[in-house]
């Protein structure tokens, strides 16, 4: 099991105020479980895991018709519709499996589209994908977002031309609402392979089910541990668990009695670069989730000990308004040991035949104590390998934490109306039809 300690957060707040928020704790795990909260109609992830069971097969199918028609996956979506894949298909396979040759390669490699609208990078992906034998996984609930939308539009094209509209449709996944949106016209019209994203599952709540799960099988990850992980997360967070076992609750009050502190910024910190994009992932699930009327508090990322030489100094003496929160993985996967050499000109022989983790290690330790002497307090989660099994207990951990801190916050963590603020803007100016108010309204701006 992954492991919480809160005991590094005890000079800003006590024990006792962590726990006085146990009731607190306890009432919006109960409102998650009972649907009484806002949002209520967005909670189908809670349970996502042990349902996602019994689509295992048929997800497993369609990857691996995609596995051996294409050596390149382009998964096509935006924030909760490809962070979820994204973060776990770095931090579990090989970093560099994309570079290797591709008769050496056990998996396609997974490219990403449609989570921005950079021209350059879209010709450079285009260019890139030519010659290849290339799919397309589309993914988006409402199916009418532009970005990926557009990178769609594009992608499809580029297939078509290159080996047929008829051959395309095999290499074409869609993932999208069951009956509403553009996505699902597109999906059923062109007979592509599709699945559905329930009702009940927001975007970045929607890792376990095949937004998730059906890039990650064609990426090779182990579906089922994964989820055999979060089922036991889910278990061992539920509505009958204490509240000094359960976790998330624990997590939920810690951050909420720093945020009542003064404590607005908590840095998600990782000395292991595979974890980077789990740190995106988790900046929007609790960005989206928490950040509004005009409450929230605000989610930082770093990779360490990379991000030392940059925002260390920051982290160490700037103002005194964060905390840290650092997913630790106790074993690696691999040894390295430091060479000793005989003339030692760098120095470095007091480490030889040490491991490079116990550098790594004796980094964490020296930064938490420095982070925590310059007040900043320190959150620790400890996995003990990293494995689709761990990282399946730590999605689920932070979407649960999130829930119930976000309920704690008096926010209705499942909703995102801020997000629609850009898009009307956007459409206006680009006169989209149904616009033209806005679009000569926003013109006077100008
Ligand atoms: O969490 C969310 O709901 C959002 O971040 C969405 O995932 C994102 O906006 C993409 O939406 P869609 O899948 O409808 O294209």
């Amino acid at each position: 099991m992954i492991r919480l300690d809160i005991c590094k957060i005890f000079d800003t707040v006590s024990k006792e105020q962590v726990y006085s928020l146990e009731s607190e704790a306890k009432r919006c795990n109960d409102m998650l479980h009972d649907k009484r909260g806002a949002g209520n109609n967005f909670l189908g992830w809670l349970h996502l895991p042990t349902l996602a069971l019994s689509q295992l097969t048929e997800i497993k199918e369609t990857a691996s018709v995609l596995r051996s028609l294409c050596d390149t996956v382009v998964v096509i979506g935006i924030g909760g519709s490809y962070l979820g894949t994204k973060a776990v298909v770095e931090a579990l396979n090989n970093s560099f499996d994309w570079l290797t040759e591709r008769k050496n390669r056990k998996n396609p490699v997974i490219v990403y589209a449609g989570h921005h609208i950079g021209e350059d990078y879209l010709c450079e992906l285009s260019n890139f994908l030519k010659g290849r034998r290339f799919g397309i996984i589309n993914i988006s609930k409402s199916g009418t977002t532009t970005e990926p939308a557009l990178a769609f539009r594009i992608l499809k094209k580029q297939l078509e031309k290159e080996i047929g509209k008829k051959l395309a449709r095999q290499r074409i996944v869609a993932i999208t609402d069951k009956a509403r949106g553009a996505l699902r016209t597109l999906a059923n019209e062109e007979g592509y392979k599709s699945f559905k994203i329930p009702d009940d599952v927001g975007g970045r709540f929607s890792v376990f089910t095949p937004v998730g799960l059906v890039p990650l099988a064609v990426a090779g990850i182990n579906i089922r541990h994964l989820l055999k992980g979060a089922i036991e997360m889910e278990n061992a967070t539920g509505q009958d668990i204490p509240f000094t076992e359960n976790i998330a609750a624990i997590y939920a009050a810690a951050r909420n009695a720093l945020y009542a502190q003064g404590k607005k910024i908590e840095i998600l910190a990782n000395y292991n670069p595979k974890l980077h994009y789990i740190g995106e992932w988790w900046k929007q699930l609790y960005g989206e989730s928490e950040g509004k009327e005009n409450k929230g508090i605000f989610p930082a990322s770093v990779n360490l000990t990379t991000d030392l030489h940059s925002m260390g100094q920051w982290i160490q003496e700037g103002e005194r308004t964060i905390f840290e929160t650092v997913i630790s993985i106790e074993k690696t996967d691999r040894k390295m040991y430091v060479p000793s050499d005989k003339s030692d000109l760098d120095g470095l022989n007091y480490l030889a035949k040490k491991r490079v983790d116990e550098v790594n290690k004796m980094a964490e330790l020296g930064t938490q104590m420095a982070h925590i002497d310059g007040g900043v307090p320190n959150i620790q989660i400890t996995l003990p390998i990293l494995d689709a099994y761990f990282i399946g207990q730590l999605l689920y951990f932070f979407e649960k934490a999130c829930g119930i801190s976000g309920y704690m916050l008096g926010v209705n963590p499942f909703n995102q109306p801020g997000v629609e603020a850009y898009k009307k803007n956007m459409f206006a100016l680009l006169n989209k039809p149904g616009y033209e108010k806005e679009s000569e309204a926003i013109r006077g701006r100008l």
